[in-house]
């Protein structure tokens, strides 16, 4: 549904075991809520009268519809950068920022991360409810049969120039894929289904044969016979990946695949909500990915690294300059969570098993020392670009791909929510507060402005 206004962290839209609902909200006075500036009216209105009693309930419909005139006016105004605002409802994932749990459908990413494969983790995201044995195997050759890019796209990928960066290649075949997908003009679910699946193999596909393009190599064909992972490596590099390497990536893009309403995603929900068609919404998502304060933050990290390395600097000092320069520090902090990122620790995991396996420990040491100080000094958290940057440097992979391979796995959460979106549709509109000049201004005639 569209916009609905401001309110509190809200309990998940499925059952689940009562330790991951927040606790309840004590029923503030109506003093309070004008003290917090509505911020829990809309919790009150939606969980109804029998939560705060009739009275208290009636007074804030009132106030938040400002129903004094008999009109339906736009009260509330929400925070900077929509902080704080529920915008959709939505099955797929659920964050609780504070106790840092992260769950897709219920699950918590902790044994997603541990147990499942990106495969069976779209399925997931899509579906609702993990698949059997029969279900998933269908599901990955779907997948793998779905490796397949028209001979006129990869001619467009050719003639792109080579100062162009992978993401915004990414962006700019993605759109173009609507011209060669069968269902291009059928914004029905199945239809959207069946695109998500192209969408899914194509964009892992586009990234790598971008790379292997710019870098005058061949282009390596598909094998249908490896995991969305393992197939991605192996397209990219031309060579069979290692077990270790396969298993990393493919951790890495269960982490990434899904994270409720990010700038990416709810670009997407909003550009599906207006009927377009879910290439274009995909298409907005990645631009919105490509931003340094979102999924652009990973390059960052690296970059960052590679800076300090190569002036032989110290990173604490080198970081605690940047800080005292009031310079952001790419992989730091988050909008959601108050505590430790869980897709984090994970990555910091393999960070450092990789890092000790290749015989290369460095950039995880430079990042442990980073965030320890940053962690101490800022009270601020690593978040999932953080070691993800230093997990890919570990596998060997070229920095500007970091933020494609984010995609790559993004659009499984992405196709969710666009299918979720459009199954319960209504436009996302929400309003503005005006601050500009007084109305009504006059028009000033050209020979007498300044
Ligand atoms: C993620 C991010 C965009 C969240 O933004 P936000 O919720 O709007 O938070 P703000 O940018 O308002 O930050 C709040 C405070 O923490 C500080 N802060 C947040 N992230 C910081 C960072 N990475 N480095 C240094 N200071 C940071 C801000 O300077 C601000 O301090 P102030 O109140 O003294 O001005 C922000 O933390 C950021 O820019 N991080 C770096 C980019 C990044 O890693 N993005 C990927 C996110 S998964």
């Amino acid at each position: 549904m569209g916009w609905t206004g401001i309110v509190q962290p809200f309990p998940p839209p499925f059952p689940g075991p009562a330790r991951q609902f927040p606790p309840p909200i004590v029923p503030p006075s109506v003093t309070s809520m004008e003290q917090l500036g509505y911020k829990h009216l809309y919790c009150i209105l939606r969980r109804g009268p029998a939560f705060c009693g009739l009275d208290l309930y009636r007074k804030c419909r009132a106030v938040i519809e400002n129903k004094g005139d008999g009109k339906a006016m736009p009260t509330a105004v929400a925070g900077k950068g929509l902080e704080g605002v529920v915008a959709a409802n939505s099955g797929i994932c659920w964050i609780d920022g504070e106790a840092g749990i992260l769950s897709y459908r219920g699950i918590d990413i902790h044994e997603l991360a541990e147990h499942s494969t990106f495969e069976e983790t779209t399925y997931l995201l899509w579906n609702g409810i993990l698949p059997n044995a029969l279900a998933l195997r269908e599901f990955q050759s779907q997948l793998a049969l779905a490796r397949s890019l028209d001979q006129r796209l990869i001619d467009m990928l050719h003639s792109f120039p080579t100062s162009a960066t992978p993401m915004e290649v990414l962006r700019t075949a993605v759109s173009a894929l609507s011209f060669y997908d069968a269902d291009e003009k059928d914004n029905s679910h199945d239809a959207n289904v069946r695109k998500a699946y192209n969408l899914t193999a194509q964009i892992a596909m586009i990234v790598a044969i971008y790379d292997r393009l710019r870098k005058g190599k061949e282009i390596v064909p598909p094998d249908r016979s490896l995991s969305h992972a393992g197939n991605f490596l192996w397209m990219l590099n031309g060579e069979m990946p290692s077990e270790t390497a396969t298993r990393t990536l493919d951790i890495a893009l269960v982490l990434h695949a899904d994270h409720e309403l990010n700038a990416s995603t709810f670009a997407a929900r909003v550009i599906a909500a207006t009927l377009s068609d879910i290439h274009s919404a995909i298409t907005g998502a990645i631009g919105a990915l490509k931003g340094p304060l979102h999924g652009g933050a990973n390059e960052g990290v690296m970059r960052l690294l590679l800076t300090i390395d190569r002036l032989g600097a110290d990173p604490v000092e080198y970081v605690k300059n940047m800080l005292a320069a009031k310079q952001k520090i790419s992989g730091f902090g988050h909008r959601v969570y108050k505590t430790e990122d869980p897709r984090a620790t994970h990555l910091r995991k393999m960070s450092e098993q990789l890092g000790k396996d290749a015989g290369q420990p460095k950039w995880f040491e430079m990042s442990r020392a980073i965030e320890l100080y940053i962690n101490q000094d800022k009270k601020l958290n690593a978040n999932v670009d953080f070691y993800s940057a230093s997990t890919y440097a570990t596998l060997g992979i070229d920095i500007d791909l970091y933020t494609p391979i984010f995609a790559v796995s993004r659009i499984a959460g992405w196709a969710a929510h666009v299918i979720e979106q459009l199954d319960d549709n209504r436009l996302i509109r929400p309003r503005a507060e005006y601050i500009g000049p007084a109305y009504p201004s006059p028009w000033i005639p050209m020979e007498e402005r300044l």
